[in-house]
């Protein structure tokens, strides 16, 4: 195992603590020995152990598993969606839901590589910049690690319910006057100067390697298949490039065959990504104010931008910006077509689908995975403010009778 940066190639030993790339700046990966991890890998117990992160051990890359921290994140339902789907226009359509993970978003994949490898570096604390759901997934984490917390938010713009799990697990919650893109460069900078405090965000290239465990479940929930697409909201951009990771392992270790087209769906108040694969360009320009409904991805200027262009255009995907509009009504869809109950930001998965759908962009044979990122309670004012208000009536029993009256109607 090893850092490889993606700018420079220049490769590191995995057991300094390293965020970005000490030549040249450039983000890291983790590049595993595949071939190696090939031989070792048990494909029987593949086959029946149950879903989840640790059931891909041989391909996390973990030094001492006795310091392995785990809220038992994972093993996510893979819903299949015919109504929806035929409601969108396509053949076949699943969702991902993540919002089944112990803090209610993917990050807990993340998290709980993360923080092993905190404990492994023997650091006392850990620390991130968030819009709410990293907050929340690090603070349960640390909590369970015995780890010191410290998380940034954007004051005012963190839905309730990951503002209220971050104070809930002990974290020490700084509310910065600024924007995540403002929060994050400053922890960055406490990070890179303070050697027992580690950094969570997604520049942390280990953290990715827990959110590559998603498309080793879509895959394994398929039977071992891989679909022609899967579709992920970009906010920071590291989860479409981890879940692109992911299955160019299964494939490099002949797990599965063959790549699905990412895609990624950002907000239009936040979509410097989607502007730059429009127009071809190999950089992006960072989006200064950014704004949408959905928090989780109001980003500007995100960190992981070149990973993510990189694993759309590899794998002939595309990509997509929403409506703050568009994602209520995709909401709305998951939530009253399939029982499915997410946040405005996995919403735009759908609503980025449905367009690109109409626009002819994406063929309606195809088979193909939404990640719903997070869960629908995680942002409960946003779904009041969306949606009808309940009718007060009186408690009389004829008041209400007269109301539900649609009960006879033919
Ligand atoms: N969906 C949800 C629900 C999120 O919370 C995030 C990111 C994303 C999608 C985008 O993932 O950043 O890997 O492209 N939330 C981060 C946070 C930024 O701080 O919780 P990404």
């Amino acid at each position: 195992m090893r850092y490889e940066c993606i700018k420079c190639n220049s490769k590191f030993d995995p057991h300094e603590k390293l965020y970005t790339c000490p030549r040249c700046g450039g983000l890291l990966e983790i590049e595993l020995n595949l071939d190696e991890l090939a031989e070792k890998l048990d494909r029987k117990r593949l086959k029946t152990d149950p879903l989840g992160v640790w059931k891909y051990r041989t391909l996390m890359p973990i030094f001492d598993d006795s310091k392995i921290v785990t809220l038992h994140e994972g093993g996510t339902p893979l819903y299949r969606c015919d109504r929806l789907a035929e409601e969108v226009g396509v053949r076949e359509l699943h969702v991902k839901y993540e919002g089944a993970n112990p803090t209610g978003s993917f990050k807990d994949r993340g998290m709980t590589v993360g923080v092993t490898k905190a404990l492994e570096f023997g650091v006392k604390a850990v620390a991130c910049a968030s819009t709410g759901n990293t907050s929340a997934s690090l603070a349960a984490y640390a909590a369970k690690a015995g780890l010191r917390c410290v998380v940034l938010l954007p004051s005012g713009k963190v839905a309730l319910g990951k503002l209220a799990q971050a104070i809930m697990y002990g974290a020490r919650v700084l509310s910065i006057r600024g924007n995540f893109d403002q929060a994050l460069a400053i922890i960055r900078r406490v990070c890179d100067e303070a050697d027992d405090i580690y950094l969570l965000n997604s520049v942390n290239p280990f953290r990715l390697q827990g959110q590559k465990s998603i498309a080793f479940e879509i895959a394994d929930q398929l039977g071992w298949e891989v679909p022609d697409r899967v579709v992920v909201p970009m906010g920071n951009c590291a989860n479409i490039w981890a879940i692109y990771k992911g299955f160019l392992e299964f494939d490099a270790t002949d797990i599965t065959g063959g790549m699905p087209m990412m895609t990624g769906i950002q907000a239009e108040g936040a979509m410097p990504i989607v502007d730059a694969i429009k127009r071809g360009l190999d950089e992006f320009l960072p989006v200064e104010n950014p704004e949408t409904i959905a928090t989780a991805i109001r980003i500007g200027k995100p960190v992981n931008g070149p990973k993510a262009i990189r694993a759309i255009r590899a794998s002939g995907g595309t990509a997509e910006c929403v409506s703050d509009e568009e994602i209520i009504a995709a909401q709305k869809l998951l939530a009253k077509l399939e029982g499915i109950g997410v946040e405005p930001a996995s919403a735009s998965t759908v609503a980025g689908l449905r367009k690109l759908v109409e626009q002819g962009a994406i063929d309606g044979d195809e088979r193909i995975v939404c990640v719903a990122t997070g869960a629908m309670l995680k942002d409960p004012e946003e779904v009041i403010e969306v949606s009808e208000r309940p009718l007060e009536v009186p408690a009389i029993y004829e008041e209400v009778k007269k109301l539900l009256r649609w009960q006879h109607a033919p």
